[in-house]
Parts: C-alpha cells; sequence; structure tokens
C-alpha cells in the first residue's frame, strides 16, 4: 500500500524529510521526528467494517502503521490483548468501570512489542542490517525477538538496574547485550554513537519513529474493545514517554476520523524515586530537571533525562491529563493486590498505573462512574527479584500428608 507515508517531520523546527531515509534526528536542528501521513488516502482504505473482519493484532489497523509493503511486516502476533474489567478492586475502591489492559500478555511479556514489531518491519523496509538499541529491559527484550523473526543483527545496551531475566531475555534471542556501568541515559549516549558510527537503525523510544506508531494500536484497540466509546481516563507508567505519546498520537487520529467522540485525559505515572516529568508538570514548567541517579523498585521506567517529555507534556496538557509521581509502597501494594485479588501478575512497572488510580481517587479526581483504564504494560515474570523479596519462603514438609492438614488446620493458612 505506498502513499500512506507522507513524510518525516521535525517536531522542533518543522524541518521535513522524505520518509525512505534511516532518520532519527533533525538535520537542522537536532530534535526527534515523526511520521506524518496521508489521512485522506488512508481513510479511504480503512474503515470500522473492514476492520471487523480482520484478525485481531496490532496489524488489523495496518493502514494506519508507515510500512508501505505489507511483506516487510514482522509478526510474532503482538496487540490483540484482552481488555478485562475488575473484578474487586474497583469495588472496593468504588469504581464501577475499572478495566485493565493486559498488554502484558504480548509475545515477549510487554507492550514493547508494539513498537518492535513496528520497527523490525521498518528496519526490513529500509534494508537496514542491524538494530541497536538502549532500554531499562524490556524493550531491549522485544527488539531482540523481533530482530531474530526478521533474521538482522541485534545490540543493546542497558543500564546495570535492568533485571537478570530480561538480560537472558535478549541473550536467548541472539542479541549481544551490553550491561553499562551507568544509568539508562549513559546506555543511550553509547546506543546513539555506535548506531551512528555503524550506520544501523537506533532504536531508543521517542528516538525511533516508528516506535509511537506501534504504540499508538493500544489507544485504537481499548476503544474498538469498548465499542468505540472512550475511557475517560487512561492511565499509564512512563519511562522516556512513547508509549503514552504514542497512545494519545492514537486517539488523535480516532478523534480525526471521528470514530471517537472525545479524547480521555491521559494520566502518567512515574516512580517517586525517579519522576522529572511529574516534577515538571506540577511546577508547570517547560523543562525537566534530569535525575541522575534513579531510585525505584519500578526498573522499567527509571529513566531520569526522558526525550519524549516535550512530546508527552503536549498529550497530557491538550487531553486534560496529568503526570504523577507514586511511591514504591504504593507501586508495591497495588502489585500485591493486582496478583491477589485479580489474578493479574505484573511487573512493578506495570502495576503503577493502579498505584495512580488509588491516588486520583483519594484525590477525588475519579468519579464513582468514570470508565478508567489501566495499562498492565508488564508481566511479573521477567522481574522475579522483586517477587521473591515480597512472598518469603514457601512451607516445605517431609513427603507426609499429615504435615501437610497439620499446616491447614494451624492459622499459617
Ligand atoms: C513495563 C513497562 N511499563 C512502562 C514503560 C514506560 O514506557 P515508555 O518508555 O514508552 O514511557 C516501560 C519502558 O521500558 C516498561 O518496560
Ligand atoms: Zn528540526
Amino acid at each position: 500500500m505506498a502513499g500512506k507515508i507522507l513524510s518525516l517531520k521535525c517536531v522542533n523546527c518543522g524541518e521535513i524529510y522524505k520518509p525512505d531515509e534511516n532518520l532519527n534526528f533533525c538535520k537542522r536542528c537536532g530534535s526527534i521526528l515523526e511520521f506524518q501521513l496521508n489521512y485522506d488516502y488512508i481513510s479511504s482504505k480503512l474503515s470500522k467494517d473492514r476492520l471487523k473482519l480482520r484478525d485481531f493484532n496490532m496489524w488489523r489497523y495496518w493502514e494506519l502503521i508507515p510500512i508501505e509493503d505489507k511483506s516487510y511486516i514482522i509478526s510474532l502476533g503482538e496487540g490483540g490483548t484482552p481488555l478485562i474489567k475488575s473484578r474487586r478492586i474497583g469495588k472496593l475502591m468504588g469504581l464501577k468501570n475499572l478495566y485493565f489492559k493486559l498488554d502484558f500478555l504480548n509475545p515477549t511479556g510487554s507492550f514493547k512489542d508494539r513498537g518492535a514489531s513496528a520497527a523490525a518491519s521498518r528496519a526490513l523496509e529500509l534494508k537496514v542490517s542491524a538494530m541497536v538499541g538502549f532500554s531499562t529491559g524490556n524493550a531491549g527484550v522485544a527488539q531482540a525477538a523481533y530482530s531474530a523473526a526478521a533474521g538482522i543483527k541485534s545490540i543493546v545496551f542497558v543500564p546495570k538496574s535492568a533485571s537478570l531475566e530480561k538480560i537472558a531475555s535478549m541473550m536467548i534471542y541472539g542479541t549481544k547485550v551490553f550491561v553499562v556501568d551507568g544509568t539508562f541515559d549513559d546506555a543511550g549516549r553509547i546506543a546513539r554513537k555506535v548506531a551512528s558510527r555503524m550506520g544501523w537503525m537506533y532504536n531508543g523510544g521517542v528516538i525511533n519513529p516508528i516506535r509511537q506508531e506501534g504504540k499508538k494500536t493500544l489507544a485504537f484497540e481499548v476503544c474498538e474493545q469498548l465499542n468505540w466509546s472512550p475511557p475517560d481516563w487512561y492511565i499509564q507508567s512512563v519511562g522516556v514517554g512513547t508509549a503514552a505519546i504514542g497512545a494519545y498520537k492514537g486517539f488523535r487520529e480516532l478523534l480525526f476520523f471521528g470514530w471517537i467522540s472525545k479524547i480521555p485525559r491521559i494520566a502518567c505515572v512515574q516512580a517517586e524515586g525517579c519522576a522529572p516529568m511529574a516534577k515538571a508538570f506540577k511546577t508547570g514548567s517547560s523543562r525537566i530537571i534530569p535525575v541522575n541517579n534513579p531510585k525505584t523498585i519500578a526498573s522499567a521506567i527509571a529513566v531520569g533525562n526522558p526525550a519524549g517529555w516535550p512530546l508527552l507534556r503536549k498529550a497530557v496538557i491538550e487531553s486534560d491529563g496529568l503526570i504523577e509521581a507514586v511511591s514504591d509502597e504504593a507501586i508495591l501494594d497495588a502489585y500485591k493486590k493486582l496478583a491477589k485479588l485479580e489474578g493479574i501478575y505484573a511487573e512493578p512497572a506495570g502495576a503503577a498505573p493502579l498505584a495512580l488510580t488509588v491516588k486520583l481517587r483519594d484525590q477525588g479526581l475519579l468519579d464513582k462512574d468514570d470508565v478508567v483504564v489501566c495499562v498492565i504494560s508488564g508481566i511479573g515474570l521477567k522481574d522475579t527479584g522483586v517477587t521473591l523479596k515480597m512472598v518469603g519462603k514457601p512451607i516445605n514438609i517431609p513427603v507426609d500428608v499429615d504435615e501437610a492438614l497439620k499446616v491447614l488446620s494451624s492459622n499459617r493458612f
């Protein structure tokens, strides 16, 4: 389907570039780029009725994802994740319409697969032979899997805070992993230089413009799953901000097509130990003060100097949303509650949106009838270090039924 991409445009100075170049930054001012799509053309090809005939995965919205030739699509079945209504937590909180978008059910266990599927497809379309990523963990795992599927080389730089499960997952897919003795931002600086020296695709969050194009399918799915009636609140955790920026773009596109009647309020959550965007938002500042030494249990969102801030700020302001920080204690409480009361085993960053929901409810910002969607972005299994610290020891018994019954009849059960 040639013709759906118009150009890449600098978000700062507006310079326009041809879309068939492997470009991340504006050659004039150095800012990041975004895809401009030909919506007239796309709307002539896509309709709600046509969607109904397609498989439920993110490529059902393929006209809106800037890959021109379908044969380059690298899919492992990403997207199409369940949106389920809370069974218990909503009632306990007095929220009648609390939903969880189970995006940890993507092929590598996080919502990063949406961006990675789009990025690997674009790498093939641009005929780039390798991808260089930097990641708090999940984006690296997603890049590793999709590069393997695409048959291209993959290198990822991670900070030392990345979990061992995430590092091992990248490696089993054949990615070369460099654990940098520093932060996410340090890893990003090295990755950028390596990518430009080698001429490979630089795959860093919002800095790779295709990533947010994959992420915007989250917005499409949530609205479609609610029968095109958008939620009042769309709540998710933010590191670089790519996913929330993408979701906002997705909601805007649906509004433009007249498929939804309003854009949800986008509420973003950071951890108190690494909350540069929440702090800037609170003070009304357009500049963030980078956090040099992030400290949070939610390692996936430990991003001290997020490149997405200008775009995220715009998304949040324009959607009448907010960015708030929550404590690690609140995140762990949400993490436990999701598992025990809903059967949802998220990683801490994936549980943070529920912690924010609790905070917003306590502040009186949520109405009992509001439709609230929490995006559960990452699976708990890829960060078991946190779980093992919380659950304590299991009960050890000899091979003896009476021992088991004795424990069950005691108050230890
Ligand atoms: C589980 C999880 N949730 C949220 C985020 C934040 O996503 P973004 O960097 O797009 O803001 C990440 C990023 O690594 C993540 O892994
Ligand atoms: Zn520019």
